[in-house]
């Protein structure tokens, strides 16, 4: 086994093994990328203060998110079409969550079923929808979500319509990947990835076909995506689908203090800050310059968590200094699972817990909870005056 000490090695080895249309998938922004961009490098203008001469024995990450018990407050963000990232990639990062004690969210766009996570699964996991016209699929799809056992549902609210990356225009992006002179050249390299993937069932969208009217096969799945999302959504239909699901709610895709009131108005029990990694409107501003605000907004009324850009558990520290309960990492368990499969995501997640862990007790903390803006040094302007 290679020698991985960040999340960058793991990235690299993702690459290396995975097909390119698929690490492109994930490794890529909307349009000109500046936001994805600056969802990371706005992290590292936020500093730490180092402190020293303060007892850091007994240090704790434990926490709680949205009343559930997490080993550290970090949650695997829904991502699809992981399973094409490594064959059952969902029950792998599902079964590496379940095991480091962190919440899984499986994506409406899973390649792996709700049912399929939860029958190789034994916790709860959080189930995440997109928000779609047919108002019989949805029914099922939280009847199913039910039945699995899931303990939240994770409504993304920033994708009305998808946000264009070239890349997967480029390489003719689907699952599972057609067969042109390019892919298979690419494929040849990538074999022990192929392999894999004859020897699982599951290639196609597994929450989807066989389960949507109209969807046999994923041929038809690209235009079904295109018509099903709901683009006349509003606040009345979030609320609608709160009191549909009746049960936590998680409202993921806020970026605005404005929308974060709304979501409280409407009863969600947290949101989830977020530009969806950069991949939906280009030019938004990075998650972690907004928490500040939005946490200063509704930070008393409901449990604020954020993601987009998460990179480290030092990033992961700053987050919660700024006011987030607790973050999602999406990315950095993807590049762990192309590298390694569950192995891999288990090691993204431990080199993250030792970085929060060690930055934790060099800012003078011994327990997550006590973390606050204290530790930070935060340029004055890290908001920015925007007129
Ligand atoms: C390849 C990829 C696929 C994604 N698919 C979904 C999805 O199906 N549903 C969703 O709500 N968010 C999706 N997201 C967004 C993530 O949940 C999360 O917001 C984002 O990855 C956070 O940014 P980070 O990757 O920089 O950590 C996806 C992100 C990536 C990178």
């Amino acid at each position: 086994m290679p020698v991985i000490t960040n999340i960058d090695d793991l990235k690299r080895i993702h690459k290396r093994r995975t097909p390119k249309m698929f690490y492109d998938y994930a490794e890529s922004g909307s349009w000109t990328e500046q936001t994805f961009r600056e969802n990371t490098s706005d992290f590292d203008k936020i500093r730490l203060r180092q402190r020293i001469a303060v007892d850091m024995t007994n240090r704790t990450t434990a926490s709680q998110m949205i009343g559930e018990d997490v080993s550290m407050p970090v949650a695997l963000a829904p991502v699809g079409l992981t399973g094409m990232q490594s064959a059952d990639g969902e029950i792998k990062a599902a079964r590496a969550a379940e095991k480091f004690g962190v919440p899984f969210t499986l994506s409406t766009m899973s390649i792996c079923s709700i049912e399929d996570v939860a029958a190789r699964t034994e916790k709860p996991f959080w189930f995440q929808v997109y928000t779609l016209k047919d108002d019989e699929f949805m029914k099922r799809l939280f009847e199913r979500a039910k039945k699995a056992g899931c303990s939240a549902i994770v409504i993304t609210l920033d994708l009305q319509i998808m946000g264009q990356r070239h890349k997967d225009i480029k390489n003719g992006l689907s699952a599972p990947p057609k067969f042109t002179l390019a892919s298979m050249a690419d494929l040849a390299t990538k074999w022990s990835w192929g392999l894999e993937m004859l020897g699982t069932p599951r290639r196609f969208f597994g929450n989807i076909v066989g389960h949507a009217s109209g969807v046999k096969d994923a041929s038809s799945l690209s235009s079904w995506t295109a018509e099903a999302f709901d683009q006349s959504l509003d606040w009345a239909r979030v609320k609608q689908l709160i009191e549909m699901w009746d049960g936590k709610v998680i409202l993921k895709g806020i970026l605005d203090a404005d929308d974060a009131r709304k979501a409280v108005e409407v009863g969600a029990d947290a949101i989830v800050v977020s530009n969806h990694g950069g991949r939906q409107l280009d030019g938004a501003l990075s998650s972690i310059r907004v928490l500040p605000s939005i946490v200063a907004a509704v930070g008393d009324k409901i449990e604020v968590h954020m993601d987009s850009g998460i990179r480290s558990g030092q990033d992961v520290l700053k987050a919660i200094a700024m006011g987030a309960k607790g973050v999602m990492i999406g990315r950095a368990w993807v590049y762990g699972l192309g590298a390694m499969g569950q192995q891999g995501v288990t090691k993204a997640l431990e080199v993250i817990h030792k970085e929060l862990d060690m930055t934790m007790a060099l800012c003078g903390k011994r327990d997550i909870k006590d973390v606050d803006r204290d530790i930070l040094l935060v340029p004055e302007d890290f908001e920015g005056r925007w007129v």
